[in-house]
């Protein structure tokens, strides 16, 4: 079982996973929790080439492709080692993410980046996907209380790029209808987390 946790920045997905993992494993039940690039150091590498703040001439299907390819080697290393061992695997963002962030808030385009990851991933895709909507501003606003975050390349974008983001996500939830589930993330984090472990539950249990 593979399940993704998706949203804008300051949506709460980080936390509320954590949260969500610690509780499954209190629960027994056979999960990890990661994260691209998940500690794969090859993966990190190519992470730090996106996020470097100095990299100003990265061109933008450059940065879709090293996404990618990022992907590809915490699948190999991680992500589908732990699948084929039968595990739960939860994953703080995932392929989605590019389609929202490159393909619509870049305009390059979902198809097209969809196209490249699926060479990615060998059409690898989420059985669960769980998208924590919530109004850009409010997100920046949460992220912005914590100044200790530390800022990378892709923080820099304008609100107007965060609300393309927003929207192509929740266009993907449309089309995805099988693998998505949208939850409000601007309500308190309990009920957050509480929505969003039911929702687990449910899956791993064979009810949705
Ligand atoms: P990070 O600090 O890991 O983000 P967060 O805590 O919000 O998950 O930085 C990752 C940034 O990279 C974030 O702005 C989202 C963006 N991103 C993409 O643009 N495309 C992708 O495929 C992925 C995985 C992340």
């Amino acid at each position: 079982m593979f399940i993704t946790f998706e949203g804008v920045e300051g949506c709460g997905k980080s936390t509320v996973s954590e949260i969500v993992y610690k509780k499954l494993l209190e629960e027994k039940y056979n999960v990890i929790l990661t994260r691209e690039p998940g500690g794969v150091k090859i993966a990190e590498d190519i992470r730090k080439i996106i996020l470097d703040k100095e990299n100003t001439k990265l061109d933008n299907r450059t940065e879709a492709l090293l996404f990618a390819a990022s992907r590809r080697q915490h699948l190999v290393e991680k992500v589908w080692p732990a699948l084929k061992e039968n595990k739960i695997v939860l994953c703080d963002r995932f392929l989605d993410s590019s389609l929202a962030y490159q393909g619509g808030g870049k305009n390059l385009g979902v198809d097209e980046v969809l196209h490249v990851n699926l060479f990615a991933t060998e059409k690898t895709l989420p059985d669960l996907t769980l998208l924590f909507d919530i109004d850009p501003q409010l997100g920046l606003d949460r992220i912005n209380i914590n100044k200790n975050r530390e800022v990378n390349r892709l923080d820099l974008e304008s609100l107007n790029f965060y609300n393309k983001v927003r929207e192509t996500f929740l266009d993907l939830a449309k089309i995805y209808k099988d693998r998505y589930v949208i939850i409000d993330a601007s309500k308190p984090l309990d009920e957050v987390v509480s929505e969003t472990y039911k929702i687990i539950c449910e899956k791993i249990n064979g009810r949705s």
